[in-house]
C-alpha cells in the first residue's frame, strides 16, 4: 500500500462540503483479493443470545458503539435496520470442496526428523452445516427522511451503511472492499431499491490527528490507522458532501464520558 495523504475538502459556514481536488493515484493493485461475490451475508439473528454476545464482543473489539445494543434489537425487529455477519472466508473453500472441509488436528510429533512439540487439541468443533465463524460485520438501515433533508440529501430515499468492522485479525485482506460492494447489491435489491447509498465517519484530517489516534486507537489496545477510513470509502467511490462538527458522542471507556467527535458524512450513487 503506497503512502497516500488525504486531500482536505472546502467546507462552507452552512457545513455543504465543496470537493477538493481528486485524492493522487495509488500505486497499489485494484483487484479485490477477496470478490463480492465471495461475501454472504448472512443476518445477525437478534433473538439469539449466541449472535447478541458475539456483536457486542466485535463491537467492543471494534471500539465504538458498545452501548447501543437494546436498540439495535429493537430496530432489527421493527425492520428498520439489518445488521449483516460477514463469515469467513474458508466457507469458499469449504464449499467447493465439501470433503475438505473438516478441521483436522495439528498432531505431527516430528518435522525434518527432529522433534516436535504439537499445541494441545482445542475443543471439539461444532460440525453443523449451519455453524460459521463471523469475521465482522456491518448494517444497513432504511432510509431516514428527516435525517436526509437536514444535511442536504432530501427525497433521495437513501440506504445508510453503518457499524462497519472487519476483524482486526483480517484487516488489509480485502474483505472490507468485497463487503461492501456485496451490501450496496443488497441496498439496490428489494425491500430497500435504494438509488442512493450514505454512511458517515469521521474526517480524514480529524481521524489522523495525533492525539486522536492515541486515544481512539492507541489507548484502545488498536493499531494505529494508515489510511483514513473517509479516504478508504473515497477509494471505493463514495463522495464526501457534507461534514458536522461534534455530531456524534463517543464514550471514552477510560472516563465513562461521552465526548463530541466531528463526522463527514458521504454517499454513492447506486447504479
Ligand atoms: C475500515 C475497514 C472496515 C477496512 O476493512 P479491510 O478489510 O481492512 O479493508 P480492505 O482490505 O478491503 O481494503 C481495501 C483496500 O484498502 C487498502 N487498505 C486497507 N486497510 C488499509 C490500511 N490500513 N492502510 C492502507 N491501505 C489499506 C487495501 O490494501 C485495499 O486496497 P486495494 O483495493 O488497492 O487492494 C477496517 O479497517 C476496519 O474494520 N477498521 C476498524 C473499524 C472502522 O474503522 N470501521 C469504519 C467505521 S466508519
Amino acid at each position: 500500500m503506497g503512502s497516500l495523504t488525504p486531500v482536505p475538502d472546502q467546507e462552507t459556514p452552512t457545513g455543504e462540503v465543496v470537493p477538493g481536488p481528486a485524492p493522487p493515484p495509488d500505486p497499489s493493485p485494484a483487484t479485490p483479493r477477496v470478490a463480492a461475490s465471495d461475501i454472504d451475508l448472512i443476518p445477525w439473528d437478534h433473538d439469539s443470545a449466541e449472535h447478541h454476545a458475539r456483536l457486542l464482543a466485535q463491537r467492543k473489539a471494534c471500539g465504538w458503539r458498545t452501548d447501543e445494543m437494546d436498540e439495535w434489537g429493537r430496530l432489527s425487529r421493527e425492520g428498520s435496520k439489518t445488521f449483516y455477519w460477514i463469515r469467513d472466508i474458508l466457507a469458499k473453500h469449504a464449499a467447493r470442496f465439501p470433503h475438505e472441509s473438516a478441521p483436522i488436528l495439528d498432531t505431527a510429533a516430528s518435522a525434518w526428523g527432529l522433534p516436535r512439540q504439537p499445541p494441545p487439541p482445542p475443543p471439539p468443533p461444532d460440525r453443523s452445516p449451519r455453524s460459521f465463524v463471523p469475521v465482522g460485520h456491518f448494517a444497513l438501515v432504511r432510509s431516514r427522511p428527516e435525517e436526509e433533508a437536514r444535511i442536504g440529501l432530501a427525497g433521495q430515499r437513501a440506504a445508510w451503511v453503518c457499524h462497519l468492522y472487519v476483524s482486526w485479525a483480517l484487516q488489509s485482506f480485502g474483505l472490507g472492499k468485497a463487503g461492501m460492494l456485496r451490501l450496496e447489491d443488497e441496498a439496490r435489491a428489494p425491500p430497500l431499491e435504494a438509488p442512493v447509498i450514505a454512511l458517515d465517519t469521521m474526517p480524514a484530517e480529524y481521524q489522523m490527528r495525533p492525539d486522536l489516534i492515541e486515544k481512539l486507537y492507541i489507548q484502545q489496545g488498536n493499531p494505529a490507522p494508515r489510511m483514513s477510513n473517509q479516504h478508504w470509502y473515497e477509494r471505493l467511490g463514495y463522495e464526501t458532501f457534507f461534514h458536522e462538527q461534534g455530531a456524534y458522542l463517543w464514550l471514552n471507556p477510560a472516563t465513562g464520558q461521552k465526548e463530541p467527535i466531528d463526522v463527514a458524512y458521504l454517499k454513492k450513487v447506486l447504479k
